[in-house]
């Protein structure tokens, strides 16, 4: 399957990402990690990444569009992915069709995770990430980890991302209000948008995530 996970920050994109995943037995594919892996390994893309990252900006298109097309052409993704935060404007989602269009594919589904704006705030103040750049996620009252700062599934360092300040949030929904939010309108006008609450718990927002793309398999 090629599915397409849009949310607000915090909304759980990457946490049913990583299950969806897991159980569909396609790669995750998250911009977002792409870049902290760059940043890590300081890359020239990574340096650049931080500066926007920290003030909440998206990346340019033309280097965003790069980055995830040569994730997606990398084998393991030849059957099927799962796209975490892209496309985040219409212009990364017409380059998608396109790229799609010249590989002659489709997206199955774009599952639009919904959450209130508090509940945003709650959950970013308390995530936790792992060092290890491996995508594991906590949280330090809705998910903790047995042993506190360490990931329970790699052993890894848990730490707050430097884009998860309240200011920093704030923006990051600005700018998912203002440039990302008509993707989901983009994605409605193909019938291809599911809206999926993402309130309650993790197993039951993954519930409604299988139960949504079973029904779109089967509409076909
Ligand atoms: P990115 O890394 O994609 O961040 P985001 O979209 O802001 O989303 P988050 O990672 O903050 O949240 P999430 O929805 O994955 O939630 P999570 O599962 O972690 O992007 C970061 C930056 O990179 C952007 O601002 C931009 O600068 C750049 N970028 C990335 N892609 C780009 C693109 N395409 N173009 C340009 N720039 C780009 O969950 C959050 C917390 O809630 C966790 O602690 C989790 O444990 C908890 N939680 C999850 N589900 C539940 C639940 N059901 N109940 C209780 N707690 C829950």
């Amino acid at each position: 399957m090629r599915i397409v996970l849009v949310g607000p920050p915090g909304a759980g994109k990457g946490t049913q990402a990583t299950r969806l995943a897991g159980k569909l037995s396609i790669p995750h594919i998250s911009t977002g990690d792409l870049f902290r892996a760059n940043i890590s390994r300081q890359t020239e893309l990574g340096k650049l990444a931080k500066v926007s990252m920290d003030a909440g900006n998206l990346l340019p298109d033309e280097l965003t569009i790069a980055m995830a097309k040569d994730r997606m052409q990398q084998p393991d993704a030849e059957s099927g992915f799962l796209l975490d935060g892209f496309p985040r404007n219409v212009s990364q989602a017409e380059a998608l069709d396109e790229l799609l269009k010249t590989e002659a594919i489709t997206l199955d589904a774009v599952l639009d995770l919904e959450v209130p704006e508090g509940e945003v705030i709650k959950r970013i103040a308390g995530r936790r990430i792992c060092r290890s750049g491996s995508a594991h996620v906590f949280h330090v009252s809705y998910s903790p980890p047995k042993k506190q700062g360490v990931c329970d599934v790699c052993g890894g360092e848990l730490y707050q991302r430097d884009d998860d300040s309240e200011e920093t949030v704030r923006k990051r929904l600005e700018v998912y209000h203002t440039q990302t939010e008509p993707i989901i309108e983009y994605y409605k006008t193909q019938g291809l948008a599911v809206t999926i609450p993402s309130l309650g718990p993790v197993d039951e927002v993954t519930r409604r995530a299988l139960e949504a793309l079973e029904r779109e398999d089967d509409g076909k």
